[in-house]
């Protein structure tokens, strides 16, 4: 495939978009050995970001496009290998470069977490993509790569180990640290508006299979459970984890796509840790309360001016000192067949905030994956781990500040 460019950013004058733009010329400079270019609509904005990331990125090429005119798109999408998107909400803003890429020929990776626009994207496009070896990747980012690779590693390790496939992993998020985006925010408002509008966004967010492939759409677990309850394998209290809509139809459609790498009887499902005793159960009520309160408030019109007024708008974002602050701390079990001795925990960290400081790298190098490492070539929408694999796993912990180990449950 001959194109001008291996990597175009799409949206590199957005929050997240900037920050990708920061790694990859971190990583690869202008003139190294990856020939990639900022896109966007502006071109006075684009050479502003161009400016902020100094001398070596000077003669960085700017590509011009808007998201929602679908020939645009298709002329950017012609001149990469790889379009990587960070122009949010894309149920909004994202099917014409879906269906460009998908038409083209061109490999494609973001940032989404709308499971009902993601359903939309494979079911409209999985057909031409197969026919032009279009590689599509949503969701490289916090949203859902720590999940997805968390599974594939732990499956792999207690293959390794014990021989077996664990018929049921969980993840569990210890800890964490990060500030939220106004473009997540107006992603996530979008995404009550849609649901409030069309029962079928509704009926995608809760089914358990929405995003597997046509046919495939069923399987042994339920929708996410929203009440708190002790977890006998960590011994602490959980608390619902608002990704894990997201995330838990991942590692399911990651799990499809390997054949069934996992077993046909495969189970998932995530929470967050609270502790033990009492206090643990009480700060899991008192979370799952705030959690579900919170989701009602939001989609009444005078808190959501409220909160529009208090939050970052969009291209707004926390501050780098944040994010260098920021950290995530996940936990997976998996549990051996036959023996509970033989069962296995792992710890999946990262070293910047998760939302932006670590998914802006876990993007970028999702990216030069699909640009220059030796994967799978068949076209289609792929998760991050059942494309990416060792490939993309050792991108993350060299590239991305990430680390995957296994441990003992009471490895802190
Ligand atoms: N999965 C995760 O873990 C994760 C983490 C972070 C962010 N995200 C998602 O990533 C997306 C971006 O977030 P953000 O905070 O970076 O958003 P943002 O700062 O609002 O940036 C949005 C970008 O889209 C561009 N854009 C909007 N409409 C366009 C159009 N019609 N044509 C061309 N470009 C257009 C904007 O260009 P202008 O500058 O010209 O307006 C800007 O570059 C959101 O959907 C968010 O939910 C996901």
């Amino acid at each position: 495939m001959k194109r001008e460019f291996d990597v175009i950013v799409w949206g590199a004058t957005g929050f997240t978009g900037r920050l990708v733009a920061e790694h990859l010329d971190r990583r690869h400079g202008a003139a190294g050995d990856l020939r990639w270019a900022l896109g966007g609509r502006n071109q006075a904005k684009l050479e502003s970001v161009r400016k902020s990331l100094g001398d070596s990125a000077k003669d960085l090429p700017i590509v011009i496009g808007e998201s929602l005119d679908l020939d645009s798109m298709q002329s950017v999408a012609k001149k990469a290998k790889v379009i990587c998107s960070t122009v949010g909400p894309y149920a909004k803003y994202g099917s014409p470069i879906v269906q460009a890429c998908a038409e083209n020929g061109t490999d494609y990776c973001d940032l989404t977490g709308e499971i009902h626009w993601m359903q939309k994207m494979i079911d409209a496009y999985s057909t031409a993509a197969a026919s032009t070896g279009a590689r599509l990747v949503h969701t490289c980012g916090f949203d859902c790569i720590p999940s997805d690779f968390g599974t594939w590693f732990i499956q792999k390790e207690i293959q390794e180990r014990h021989g077996v496939i664990a018929p049921a992993v969980k993840m569990r998020v210890q800890a964490f640290r990060g500030g939220a985006s106004g473009g997540t925010i107006a992603s996530m408002l979008n995404m009550m508006d849609e649901a409030k509008k069309d029962p079928s966004v509704m009926k995608a967010m809760n089914h358990p299979y929405a995003i597997n492939p046509e046919g495939e759409r069923s399987g042994p677990d339920g929708p996410e459970s929203f009440r708190p309850y002790h977890d006998k394998d960590f011994g602490e209290w959980v608390a619902p984890f608002v990704m894990a809509g997201v995330d838990t139809k991942v590692v399911r459609r990651t799990n499809a796509l390997l054949g069934y790498e996992y077993g046909r009887a495969f189970r998932y499902n995530e929470g967050m840790l609270m502790g033990s005793g009492p206090i643990g159960a009480m700060k899991a009520g008192a979370t799952t309360a705030g959690i579900g309160s919170g989701m009602a408030l939001a989609t009444l019109s005078p808190v959501r001016s409220l909160f529009a007024q208090r939050m970052p708008a969009p291209g707004d974002g926390p501050s780098p000192e944040t994010q260098a602050a920021g950290f995530f701390d996940l936990r997976f079990f998996a549990q051996h067949p036959t023996d509970p001795a033989r069962s296995l925990h792992a710890r999946v960290t990262g070293d910047r905030d998760p939302g932006y400081g670590a998914t802006s790298r876990m993007l970028g190098e999702a990216a030069v994956c699909l640009a220059q490492d030796d994967l799978e070539d068949k076209g289609g929408f792929w998760t991050p781990a059942s494309l990416g694999g060792e490939k993309l796993i050792e991108r993350l912990t060299q590239h991305a500040g990430m680390s995957f180990e296994i441990v003992t449950r009471a490895h802190r």
